[in-house]
C-alpha cells in the first residue's frame, strides 16, 4: 500500500471541522492521516478533542510570539516537523502572510461559511441575513495571498429560512461544511484536483 498523506490542521477554537476531518481520515474516507493540530489559542477547545483522537497538538500563541512573521515561521516549522503535505485551516482566525502561502503553494485549504465570493471576512451568516440573500452556504478553497479569495474546490448552498438567526443559519451551514471539507481533502489525496488559473477542475475517479 502506498504511504498515506499527512494533514496539518490549524485551529483557533471549537474545532468541529478539525474533528470531522480527523474522523474522515480515521474512517478511510480520506487517504491521509492527521499529522498535527496547531492552535494559536492555548484555550482552544479543539486541542482537547485532537488529543482524545491521539493526534499530536502544538500551541503556538500569537500573543507570546508577537511579530506576525515570527509567529508564522514557528507554525511553518511545526508543520514541517510533523511532515504535513497539506495544511487545512479549520476556524483558524489568523490571516496568512505570503511567506506561508508560498511555502505551501496550492497546499493550504480553507473552509468559509458563505458562498464566496459573496461575504468574505467575519460574521458572514449575519451579513447574509442582513443582505437578504435567499441562499448562503459554504466554500472550500485554496488559500492564496488574499483573504477568502483563492480557487474554489467545493461549495454547498444552504437556503435561508424565514425566522433564521445567525446561529440557526450557522448550524445548518456547519453540517455542510463538515461534508464538503472532507470531500475536498479526499479529492486532493486521490490526486483528482487540477488547478488552472483560478479554476479547480475535478478529474474522474481512477479505477482502483
Ligand atoms: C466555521 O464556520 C468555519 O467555516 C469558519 O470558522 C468556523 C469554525 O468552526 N472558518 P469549527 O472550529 O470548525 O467548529
Amino acid at each position: 500500500m502506498s504511504e498515506l498523506g499527512r494533514v496539518g490542521i490549524l485551529i483557533s477554537g471549537r474545532g468541529s471541522n478539525m474533528v470531522s476531518l480527523v474522523e474522515g481520515m480515521r474512517a478511510g474516507e480520506i487517504r491521509a492521516e492527521p499529522a498535527v493540530v496547531i492552535s494559536n489559542e492555548p484555550a482552544a477547545a479543539g486541542l482537547q478533542k485532537a488529543a482524545e483522537f491521539g493526534v499530536p497538538t502544538e500551541v503556538i500563541s500569537h500573543k507570546k510570539i508577537k511579530p506576525r512573521k515570527e509567529h508564522e515561521r514557528h507554525v511553518i516549522e511545526a508543520l514541517h516537523k510533523h511532515r504535513a503535505d497539506l495544511v487545512c485551516l479549520a476556524g483558524y482566525m489568523r490571516l496568512l502572510s505570503p511567506l506561508m502561502v508560498q511555502e505551501f503553494r496550492n497546499r493550504i485549504f480553507n473552509i468559509h461559511p458563505s458562498l464566496l465570493p459573496a461575504f468574505p471576512g467575519l460574521d458572514v451568516q449575519q451579513k447574509a441575513l442582513d443582505y437578504g440573500v435567499k441562499f448562503s452556504g459554504c466554500t472550500v478553497h485554496i488559500v492564496d495571498e488574499e483573504c477568502d479569495h483563492g480557487p474554489i474546490i467545493r461549495q454547498a448552498a444552504v437556503p435561508i429560512l424565514e425566522g433564521d438567526t445567525a446561529d440557526s443559519l450557522a448550524a445548518r451551514i456547519l453540517e455542510q461544511e463538515h461534508r464538503i471539507y472532507k470531500e475536498a481533502v479526499a479529492l486532493y489525496f486521490e490526486g483528482r484536483l487540477r488547478v488552472e488559473g483560478r479554476v479547480v477542475h475535478i478529474d474522474e475517479a481512477r479505477p482502483e
